[in-house]
């Protein structure tokens, strides 16, 4: 793992994230893109997003989705408008679907459930699934129909400002990191992750992230830049309400390159995307950013046009080339232009691969 990764502590992580010195930190960088490439390999693995619904019944303060945000045109893609973007996206040679929406509770069990049949059976394509908060019966019914992953950020493990950006709803008897536990108890590899720079988020609790994540043993791991979405509560810019919190988060690129470099350490054999939203930071250069500090997955967006647009998470996030051919070649121009290549079949995350034979050998 490296000098560094064994002596990953908290008063460490916040050494990190305090640093300033850029000799400093380019050890930082060296060591984690180190700890990659021995246990994840160059190849960087592409995962087609496809954004299926915009529909939300939480009222989460981040989120651009958020049900109060009432002028927010809404769409449910079709079973067949999605089936289309999971063929091109295994014509143009992806091993992985992403199927996300806000938390919508049209998409039934049943209905995504069919969903998953069909994509499993046409396409023998890994499905991963970004759905939210949901039950216990519909996340195992979901397992069974052939879905492979589960992503659910944590988000903070601040439990107080969770809980202050998180409005809890009835019905929703689990907090999230018991939905974690059962998510890889059904078999799910899992995947989940923070925001970097949330109003009113300490550094102290963004290094307890950090350890949560080692915790966890999460075979995933997503982070990105908090970004002010306008009709949000906290619309009013980054780390607008939170001035004179000491040790305030920056919600910037070089913070959350720190974050990636310290999960690699910590998790060294997970999967670690290079965000979109780094990439709404610096669309020039995000990737390449993440990439070379310890992240070895993007996740190009397959979303129809129309839709794309309303899929407003947060400002900026669906910039980029509309064009799914055009981006894809210019993806991997970035990539190889790194030293790096694009991975071919399903690129599982070798932390789950190597805990799901651990597995199967003590119960065989
Ligand atoms: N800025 C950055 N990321 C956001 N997310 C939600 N709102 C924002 C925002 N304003 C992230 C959350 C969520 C994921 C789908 O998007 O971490 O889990």
């Amino acid at each position: 793992m490296g000098e560094l990764g064994r002596t990953v502590d908290h008063s460490t992580i916040i050494r990190w994230l305090r640093e300033t010195d850029t000799g400093r930190l380019a050890r930082l960088w060296r060591s984690a893109d180190a700890v990659r490439a021995e246990h994840v390999g160059d190849a960087v693995h592409l995962r087609a997003l496809v954004e299926i619904s915009n529909h939300c019944v939480r009222q989460c303060h981040y989120c651009g989705l958020r049900a109060g945000h009432d002028r927010l045109p809404r769409f449910r893609m079709t079973a067949e408008e999605i089936q289309q973007c999971v063929v091109r996206a295994k014509q143009l040679g992806l091993g992985t679907v992403v199927l996300q929406t806000g938390e919508d509770p049209g998409l039934t069990r049943a209905t995504v459930a069919s969903l998953i049949r069909r994509i499993k059976s046409e396409t023998g394509m890994a499905v991963t699934l970004s759905l939210g908060e949901r039950t216990p019966d519909e996340l195992a019914e979901w397992r069974r129909a052939g879905a492979d992953r589960y992503l659910l950020r944590f988000e903070t493990s601040d439990q107080a400002l969770f809980a202050r950006l998180h409005p809890w709803m009835p019905g929703h008897p689990l907090n999230r990191l018991s939905t974690l536990r059962l998510l890889r108890d059904l078999g799910y590899e899992v995947g989940s992750g923070v925001m970097i720079g949330l109003p009113r988020q300490s550094l102290t609790s963004l290094a307890n992230d950090l350890l949560l994540f080692r915790e966890l043993e999460l075979d995933m791991i997503g982070v990105g830049p908090f970004i002010a979405h306008p009709e949000t509560p906290l619309g009013f810019g980054p780390g607008g309400d939170a001035k004179g919190c000491t040790g305030q988060v920056p919600a910037d690129e070089l913070t959350t390159c720190k974050v990636v470099a310290l999960a690699r350490l910590l998790c060294p054999d997970a999967n670690i995307p290079a965000t979109t939203a780094l990439s709404a930071l610096n669309p020039a250069h995000g990737i390449e950013s993440a990439l070379g500090c310890g992240a070895n997955v993007v996740m190009p967006n397959f979303s129809p046009q129309p839709y794309r647009l309303l899929y407003s998470v947060y400002p900026g996030k669906s910039a980029g080339p509309g064009e799914v051919e055009a981006h894809l070649r210019c993806l991997r121009r970035r990539i190889e232009s790194i030293g790096r290549s694009i991975g071919s079949g399903r690129g599982d995350s070798p932390h789950f691969v190597s805990r799901a034979s651990r597995a199967l050998r003590i119960g065989g």
